[in-house]
């Protein structure tokens, strides 16, 4: 029988609280043993991977990411952001549904998936529309999206500004165990407004868009998830007050669970003040005391996951003056090293971040494995703490390259991903 011994690496798995040199035994693509002695694990048959001064972790899991196809394939592909993924340590990712036309049916899910197997790598698990064609009027198919395999449904990019809409997509999602993920932001009060409100944006000459354009709807989020007691998951938080309404609401015991990513712990709109339109992204990046609101609630648990929300753009949505540029930035192949950052800032444990990168994900859209046990596939990241290396956005996978992080000196990287016992990427 075909075996793989992962060998001397430092195994980390915040499920089931391993953290120490062990060897990993692959057989058929699950997990069969984990330990060093006695044992199958000294098959001389096996093939050894040496994983000795790495780090061993469950497989990372990006809940958010925009695959943008069908669609627009010229900024990413389900393959070219299934590699990215790969090479970022990912080994399921969930994709939003604003593709053209909208994830809101089986025939696309089933299009997604059918691309996803082909590229042969990571796991996709697609997320459906919370209503048809993201126009906030009528709710979409949830049991014929469910049937084909989404894992839970979003209007992402937009918010359900209906109040009723909304509830009835959580009663109804809620019946068909879905998950909904809401994109929280007040239309109105963004209005026409292109980064964040403040001092900045006025020096800028740009329109601001207010905290409270997220609140709000984050407030109003809550009291809905009271309301009907389903399942709610907070994308992209931001801003301060997010923050605060989110862990008042989990102390109360609502079923809320609430996601980061990393440019709302690593930037501030400073990012904004050349102009940059990389660092044009709704929510937008705001302040110092947003920023480490984002940060504490990561260090409290406020936040479960970090997500990537990888948004990628072309030249063509990007090389405009800021106002006409698109939003969103790509992060799948950054992700991992911005957020080891708060590791060494001590913000984070490594057991914590492996948790919100990895084992919180796989709970909260349900997923049937959650960390490294015998008998779930052999999903996992052998990552280099030591790696250094200078963000260049030439070198992604990615067929977009929108990063406000290029140039930047990072450390700490994936080296390795393996995806059901199968290795998907391999820089060791
Ligand atoms: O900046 C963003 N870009 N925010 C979103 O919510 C959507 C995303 C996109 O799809 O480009």
């Amino acid at each position: 029988m075909k075996q793989t011994l992962i060998k001397g690496g430092r195994v980390l798995d915040p499920e089931t609280g391993i953290d120490g040199v062990v060897d990993i035994l692959i057989e058929r693509g699950k997990i069969a043993e984990i330990g060093n002695e006695k044992s199958k694990i000294q098959n001389p048959k096996s093939k050894i991977i040496d994983a000795s001064g790495k780090l061993v972790t469950p497989g990372l899991i990006d809940i958010h990411t925009h695959l943008r196809e069908p669609g627009h394939e010229y900024k990413e592909t389900v393959e070219s952001g299934c590699l990215a993924a790969a090479h970022g340590g990912f080994t399921a990712i969930c994709c939003m549904p604003n593709t053209e036309p909208v994830n809101d049916n089986q025939s696309v899910t089933d299009y997604i998936l059918r691309k996803a197997n082909m590229a042969a790598g990571v796991r996709v698990y697609p997320v459906g529309a919370i209503s048809r064609g993201l126009r906030g009027e009528s709710l979409a198919e949830y049991g014929e999206m469910k049937a084909a395999g989404v894992v839970a449904v979003s209007d992402d990019g937009n918010p359900v500004m209906n109040a009723q809409l909304m509830r009835r997509a959580l009663e109804y999602a809620k019946g068909f165990g879905l998950l909904v993920i809401s994109h929280c932001e007040d239309r109105n009060l963004t209005a026409n407004g292109a980064m964040n409100e403040g001092a900045t944006a006025t020096r800028l000459g740009l329109a601001g868009i207010p905290n409270a354009a997220e609140t709000v709807m984050v407030a109003r989020d809550i009291a809905l998830c009271e309301l009907t007691d389903a399942p709610l998951h907070i994308a992209h938080v931001s801003a301060e007050g997010s923050v605060r309404l989110i862990r008042d609401a989990k102390a109360r015991g609502l079923q809320l669970t609430a996601e980061t990513a990393p440019h709302y712990f690593s930037l501030t709109e400073e990012a904004v003040m050349s102009y940059d339109t990389n660092a044009k992204v709704h929510p937008p990046l705001r302040t110092d005391r947003d920023r480490d609101a984002v940060r504490q609630g990561l260090r409290d648990g406020t936040i479960d996951v970090i997500a990537s929300d990888h948004a990628p753009h072309s030249s063509v949505e990007k090389d405009l003056e800021f106002d006409a540029a698109a939003n969103g930035l790509i992060g799948m192949e950054t992700s991992l090293p911005l957020s080891l950052k708060l590791v060494e800032m001590g913000l984070l444990s490594l057991n914590d971040l492996v948790a919100k990168m990895s084992t919180n994900p796989a709970r909260i859209v349900k997923l049937d494995y959650v960390g490294l046990k015998p008998g779930n596939p052999a999903d996992l990241t052998i990552i280099d703490l030591e790696k250094k290396f200078t963000v260049d956005a030439n070198t992604f996978c990615s067929k977009s390259r929108n990063t406000p992080f290029n140039g930047w000196e990072l450390k700490g990287k994936a080296v390795m991903t393996m995806v059901g016992g199968k290795i998907v990427f391999d820089d060791r």
